[in-house]
């Protein structure tokens, strides 16, 4: 697979962690030349722009700044979010709308920002991370859940929209990742451990899904090989969205 995306500018949100970095890792390896944008930027990080995608200064900042050092942008990968956990009980007015703020419109200003340049692409692809959370009902999970909805629906608006200007919009559907995000949502837990193998038995393949797996449907996602494929969610989720096995 290696070259399939010689030549390339992509830009990775929330690409310092978890999903994204294996994103740009994965991207790299294709030959993409790859910006991280994130809020939280470790010192000396290859490419990588403190860019908050909840506030739209930064974010054009970071578009122009990219646009200007790699000399335009191909590929936006839209995979900065944040959780949020409870029933709809849970989280007051402004939880919803800081939310839905980072997860929905924070992929709306980087691509708003980024479609001059994905105009003049030759192979121009938005990949947005929404979530098995999008297509099935969990127990606590109402307003991210409703978040990765807007995703999933969005991206199929914006497929649309772009579609005879070259621009192909996809989005993936992770099930549970084995990122620093959920080491988090285990470490404070009562029982971490328990906790973990409750995860892993929610997944029918039996096992928490690896940021690699998503990152190698993401790269599919960006790349020109995918050239037909648009306004497509694609499950990375071990089975959980589809898949009914007997209990073992
Ligand atoms: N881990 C999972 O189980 C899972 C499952 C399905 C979907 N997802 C989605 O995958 C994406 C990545 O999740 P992850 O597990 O890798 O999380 P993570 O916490 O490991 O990484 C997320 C990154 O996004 C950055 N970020 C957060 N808010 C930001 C903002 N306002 N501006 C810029 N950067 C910001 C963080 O600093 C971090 O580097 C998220 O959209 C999440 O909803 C995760």
């Amino acid at each position: 697979m290696s070259g399939s995306m010689d030549g390339l500018v992509a830009v990775v949100t929330g690409g310092a962690s978890g999903i994204g970095a294996a994103v740009v890792d994965r991207l790299r390896e294709e030959g993409a030349r790859v910006a991280i944008f994130d809020r939280e930027v470790p010192e000396g990080m290859a490419d990588a722009y403190r860019v908050d995608v909840g506030d739209d200064e930064t974010v054009r900042a970071g578009v122009a700044q990219v646009a200007a050092d790699f000399g335009g942008i191909d590929i936006v990968v839209n995979n900065a979010g944040i959780g949020a956990q409870g029933t709809i009980e849970a989280n007051g007015d402004a939880e919803w709308a800081r939310v839905f703020d980072v997860n929905v419109t924070g992929m709306v200003r980087v691509a708003r920002a980024a479609l001059p340049w994905l105009r003049k692409s030759r192979a121009a692809a938005i990949v947005n991370t929404s979530s098995v959370a999008a297509t099935v009902g969990l127990q606590e999970r109402a307003l991210y859940g409703a978040s990765k909805g807007a995703v999933l629906a969005l991206t199929l608006h914006m497929a649309t929209d772009h579609l005879r200007e070259g621009i192909r919009v996809n989005c993936v559907n992770p099930g549970t990742a084995d990122t620093p995000w959920v080491g988090r949502l285990l470490d404070s837990a009562d029982d971490p451990a328990a906790e973990r193998a409750a995860l892993n038995a929610r997944q029918p393949h039996g096992r928490l899904v690896k940021p690699e797996e998503v990152a190698d449907a993401i790269a599919y996602l960006a790349s020109p090989r995918a050239g037909s494929t648009t306004g497509v969610a694609l499950a990375v989720d071990g089975g959980m969205d589809s898949l009914r096995p007997r209990p073992a």
